[in-house]
């Protein structure tokens, strides 16, 4: 099927966050990770018709669940998962906090790439937790890992948050990137939390390597889902996979003292929808975002002395570096806000207030006028 992603759809009165939000409502929002297109037809569809039935009672995990996250990542990504290996929760974030509780010490360090997604940084820090902060180097425009950084960041660290694809950079972590990871862990007795939400929306041609699939021993957790590839992330689901038969206790004892593993009808129903019936929507939507990144970077060459956006390999999170506009990120975005009545995240709560972070998973004509906007901004500055 064909989906039509220049369509724009009225959200404003839909309680959403991106735009109902106070901050947001009279401008054009670009920030938090939602997109503004429709979810596939069989998404809808499925869930259509568990609305129409009219029942939402407690769910339970059905077979068909682990098929759909076994057969996709079997088929997309080459990965064989272990039927017994899946745990399905309530979201990674709040799993997250159980996996940390798990498998860190009070006092203990967890460690993180800077920047990093926003909750990497507050998760380990509400648990107690000390963050060992790991700065990832930009390299024109394009960051790479600073491997000396990495071996002192991880040598006292009871676990390493890795994102791959990482949030807020963009950077689809090549094999041999995954395979310096693993071995650096292993060398410390790190155990590795993977986080790979973004993986099904590495750019058109870019492979996602799993981590699982390059790591040597099973001292890992890998957590995934589809709510972020499908824009499905007000029905939170996730699925973690945890190949030690040990750590999978451990993990299981945790998501039940937290109550993360209840996991609600309509989220199970898209999950397997999205899986199991709309690749088809996602590969048409990573092509789309994919041009309204080109787009972007062609946009930004007018302003290259003060704006630079990350040579990215996915996500739809575009990293932009701000250079000589005397701004901060925090000032720069208020000041987008409230001259300009636009919406963007300042690099600020990811580590980093030299850059700002704009969300491109919307119709065309959004980017276009967004951009419009933040080049009213900038030209007085050139
Ligand atoms: C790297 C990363 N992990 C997790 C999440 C959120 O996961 P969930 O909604 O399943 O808690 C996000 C949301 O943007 C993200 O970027």
């Amino acid at each position: 099927m064909k989906y039509d992603f220049d369509e724009i759809i009225p959200r404003r009165g839909t309680k959403s966050i991106k735009w109902d939000n106070d901050n947001a409502r009279d401008c054009l929002p670009l920030w938090v990770a939602d997109m503004d297109f429709r979810v596939s037809r069989p998404i809808l569809d499925a869930l259509q018709k568990r609305v129409n039935h009219g029942l939402m009672g407690y769910a339970y995990k059905p077979e068909e669940y682990y098929e759909s996250v076994i057969n996709w990542y079997r088929r997309r990504h080459g990965w064989t998962i272990d039927r017994e290996h899946i745990l399905c929760t309530a979201g990674i974030i709040p799993t997250l906090s159980a996996i940390i509780q798990a498998m860190s010490k009070e006092g203990g360090q967890v460690a993180i790439h800077v920047p990093s997604y926003n909750c990497f940084f507050e998760s380990p820090v509400n648990a107690h937790r000390i963050l060992s902060r790991i700065n990832l180097l930009n390299m024109d425009n394009h960051y790479e890992i600073d491997w000396q950084a990495m071996e002192e960041g991880l040598q006292a660290a009871d676990m390493f948050i890795l994102c791959n694809p990482h949030n807020p950079t963009g950077r689809v972590w090549t094999r041999d990137e995954l395979q310096g990871i693993d071995r650096l862990c292993r060398r410390y007795g790190v155990f590795v939390v993977a986080d790979e939400i973004h993986a099904p929306l590495a750019f058109p041609g870019i492979d996602y390597t799993p981590y699982a699939t390059v790591a040597e021993g099973d001292n890992y957790c890998v957590c995934t889902s589809s709510t972020k590839a499908f824009n499905t992330a007000g029905l939170p689901i996730s699925n973690i996979i945890v190949p030690n038969r040990d750590i999978r206790e451990r993990l299981k004892e945790h998501i039940e003292m937290n109550r993360v593993g209840d996991v609600g009808p309509l989220a199970l129903e898209t999950l397997m929808a999205a899986y199991d019936e709309s690749e088809d929507w996602l590969d048409q939507a990573r092509e789309y975002i994919h041009d309204n990144y080109l787009y972007l970077c062609y946009w930004a060459e007018q302003y290259k002395s003060l704006v630079q956006p990350m040579r990215m390999e996915g996500t739809y999170l575009v990293w932009m570096k701000i250079a000589d506009t005397g701004m901060d990120a925090t000032t720069l975005t208020e000041r987008l806000r409230e001259e300009q009545k636009l919406m963007i995240n300042a690099g600020k709560m990811y580590g980093d207030d030299r850059y700002v972070r704009i969300n491109i998973a919307c119709p065309r004509k959004i980017v276009e006028e967004a951009l419009l906007r933040f080049g009213n901004f900038l030209d007085p500055l050139l």
